[in-house]
């Protein structure tokens, strides 16, 4: 490519060999530095762990040491404070940092950067960055279930339809079907876990890809930077991103169980189900049909699944077939992890404050619970245990009975007494003692089942297990 007026210099940190710089489309699609700029604490944490080894082991001078903290601390005030000017010519935020160290300490800045590599460098702050975002993922995972698990109590008792087919099925309690959601988000909660005891290895040390021939101690590091050990090879310390792709996969994974709730609430408030209500707070109006309520963060919570799960497919994709070890590649790794990240916050915040708030319309779910000949399997169930006969047969004799109210267009307790006996002489009217919703959401008390005394039980243990 011919020169252009806008040609840079050859960088003051890796241009000795280079007697030109890069053009203005070079360091276009080379600078990271408009979105690793969010790893400016990570940095100049690492930095400050390795300035430390470095000084222990003598590698470098007490006074190199003190210069390159001070150092260290005022760049970190000053981006802070939103005075730092990030230079996209620098490319990322490790020589944004190194070069403005070099600005105010002068030559010491040029030794801190003895016996590593950025290709540690930002495999450290990067692992450092996915471990704080666990934790923050962690607690607002613990916060939806807490919603969860006040609105499960409340409704331990409260009937509605459940679904297979999201055909009407069985009725169930609505502290029962909350209490789906709580263990699932329990399971992202130790997927996150597991995540994170695996990725808690320390990069630092590894260098470019070989290690170093300096006296170093890379135990001391990944202690100080609260890291179990070391990554035990170098060429995998800088070339893995499997902890990355992990937390994608989390992510990916709780995405999409938020969608599936997110997708329940926008069924549950339409004007044909009226289960739930959503407050002012969650939802917003048309400006043409003023009857609407439309719950747009329930919709949006659904959409945003796709972004993250998007995220693991590109990070995947970025990773597959590379080539050990380090290479440019690898660069695209923050921004589908940042993006999910933060999808997944505000997706948690919004679905926490719609559970908070939401009200249920228990009269219309109990009414609705019956719809449907919910109760046939009661049927079933009972003519096995009073008369005896196989499950099978009793299912068949309740399909004719379900047919017939369906002819005369009425619910299972419409038929009389004379009509269950035409179809079934053993179908006596003590069958209507199991036919109502209540009895048979809480005649279902095997372990793990619906009735509202399992619920209430089920909530304190959830309760105890997860907050
Ligand atoms: N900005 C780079 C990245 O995020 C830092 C590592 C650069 N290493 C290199 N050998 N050019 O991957």
């Amino acid at each position: 490519m011919t020169k252009t007026p806008d040609q840079a210099k050859a960088s003051t940190i890796w241009g000795g060999r280079f007697a030109g710089g890069p053009s203005a489309v070079m360091q276009r699609i080379n600078a990271s530095i408009d979105f690793d700029k969010r790893l400016y604490a990570q940095d100049i944490r690492g930095s400050k762990a390795h300035c430390a080894m470095l000084v222990k082991a003598g590698i470098l001078s007490d006074a190199d040491g003190r210069a390159i903290v001070q150092g260290l601390d005022r760049i970190r005030q000053e981006i802070e404070s939103g005075e730092f000017v990030f230079r996209t010519e620098l490319e990322d935020i490790h020589m944004n940092v190194e070069t403005r160290l070099a600005e105010l300490i002068g030559e010491a800045a040029g030794r801190l950067h003895t016996a590593r590599s950025r290709n540690d460098q930002v495999a450290t702050d990067f692992r450092l960055w996915v471990r704080d975002t666990i934790d923050g993922m962690e607690k607002a995972l613990k916060d939806l279930q807490a919603a969860l698990l006040d609105k499960a109590e409340a409704h331990s008792a409260t009937v509605m339809p459940g679904f297979t087919h999201l055909q009407a099925a069985q009725p169930i309690t609505f502290g029962h079907h909350l209490l789906a959601y709580v263990d699932m988000f329990g399971r992202d909660r130790s997927r996150l876990a597991d995540a994170r005891v695996r990725m808690n290895e320390c990069p630092l040390g590894s260098a470019a890809l070989a290690g170093t021939s300096f006296p170093i101690d890379r135990h001391q590091t990944a202690l100080e930077l609260g890291f179990d050990r070391p990554c035990a090879n170098s060429l995998d310390g800088v070339s893995d991103r499997d902890f990355a792709l992990e937390f994608l996969s989390v992510a990916a994974i709780s995405a999409v169980h938020l969608s599936r709730l997110a997708e329940e609430l926008v069924l549950w408030t339409t004007a044909q189900f009226r289960f739930v209500s959503l407050s002012d707070s969650f939802t917003t109006g048309s400006s043409i049909m003023p009857q609407k309520r439309n719950p747009d963060a329930a919709e949006l919570i659904r959409a945003k699944a796709g972004r993250v799960i998007g995220n693991l497919n590109s990070l995947l994709i970025v990773m597959k077939g590379l080539p050990l070890a380090y290479s440019k590649d690898m660069q695209d790794d923050k921004e589908p992890v940042f993006e999910a990240a933060d999808t997944l916050e505000l997706s948690l915040a919004a679905m926490t404050g719609m559970i908070s708030d939401l009200t249920v319309n228990a009269d219309r779910m109990a009414r609705s619970a019956g719809a449907g000949f919910t109760t046939a399997t009661d049927i079933a169930d009972w003519l096995v245990r009073a008369a005896g006969g196989p499950f099978r047969q009793a299912h068949h004799i309740t399909g004719q009975v379900g047919r017939l109210a369906e002819e005369r267009g009425v619910e299972l307790e419409g038929l009389s007494a004379g009509d269950l006996q035409a179809i079934d002489p053993r179908l006596t009217l003590d069958v209507f003692s199991v036919l109502g919703v209540e009895q048979s959401a809480s005649s279902r008390t095997s372990f793990g089942g619906t009735a509202p005394a399992n619920v209430a039980k089920a909530v304190q243990a959830a309760r105890q297990r997860y907050l």
